[in-house]
């Protein structure tokens, strides 16, 4: 699982964030709260290499030339409906940054993801493309929704889960070896029902307040 593409969030804020995400008694206000701040600090590392060109500002001493983001905007594309509560956090980062969304929901039976919307800024093959979903689990949804961006002309894509079991990593970057890959935690596996264990239950559910 050690891949260049394959970017582990190490940091002490981020992973105490996670605990609190995954504890039960973690009310519906503060775990989106906490999505939220998650997506904002991996953001922050996904988006380390957005190119920049150099600018010319008049500061109140003199004039300069200084680095500004360059090229076409972001766009972010939650996977609805738990990828939503990631959308926030990185606008706060990107202000500017376009949104896309993917409609997918997983067949509770067959763990199949059905696709229901797709909507995607214009130009996407100009963009850097940020696909958000907190949770990464079998990868049938990832995988699809990084098919559809790709099927439309996407060609620049990081995706950001903020909790991923093996199998869904593997699904993912199997599927889809030239995009990165940014995870807050790796998990053990997956039960019967294909959820993470011991993750954090449903995100939908957990962000929506739905049951
Ligand atoms: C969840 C989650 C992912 C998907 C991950 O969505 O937000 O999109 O499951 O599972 P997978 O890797 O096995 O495909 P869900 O289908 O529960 O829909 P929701 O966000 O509308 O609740
Ligand atoms: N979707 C979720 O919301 N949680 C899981 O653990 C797996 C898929």
């Amino acid at each position: 699982m050690e891949q260049d593409n394959i970017i582990r969030m190490n940091h002490p804020l981020v992973l105490h964030k996670i605990s609190r995400l995954r504890d039960v008694n973690t009310g519906t206000n503060e775990f989106r709260k906490l999505v939220s701040e998650i997506a904002m600090l991996m953001g922050y590392e996904a988006l380390r290499d957005l190119p920049v060109e150099e600018i010319s500002v008049t500061t109140p001493i003199e004039e300069c030339m200084t680095p500004a983001l360059a090229g076409k905007k972001l766009a972010v594309v939650p996977i609805l409906r738990a990828g939503l509560g990631m959308v926030e956090g990185i606008l706060a980062l990107v202000p500017s940054a376009k949104v896309g969304h993917i409609g997918l929901y997983r067949d509770e039976e067959t763990h199949i993801p059905h696709e229901y919307y797709c909507k995607l800024p214009d130009a996407i093959e100009e963009r850097t493309i940020v696909v958000v979903d907190p949770m990464l689990a079998t990868g049938g949804s990832g995988s699809a929704a990084v098919s559809f961006i790709k099927k439309h002309g996407g060609k620049h894509i990081k995706f950001l889960a903020i909790i991923a079991a093996p199998e869904g990593v593997k699904r993912l970057m199997e599927d889809h070896p030239d995009i990165t890959l940014y995870v807050g935690t790796v998990d053990k596996g997956l039960t019967e029902q294909a959820y993470i264990r011991p993750g954090l239950g449903d995100a939908g559910d957990r962000i929506f307040g739905t049951i």
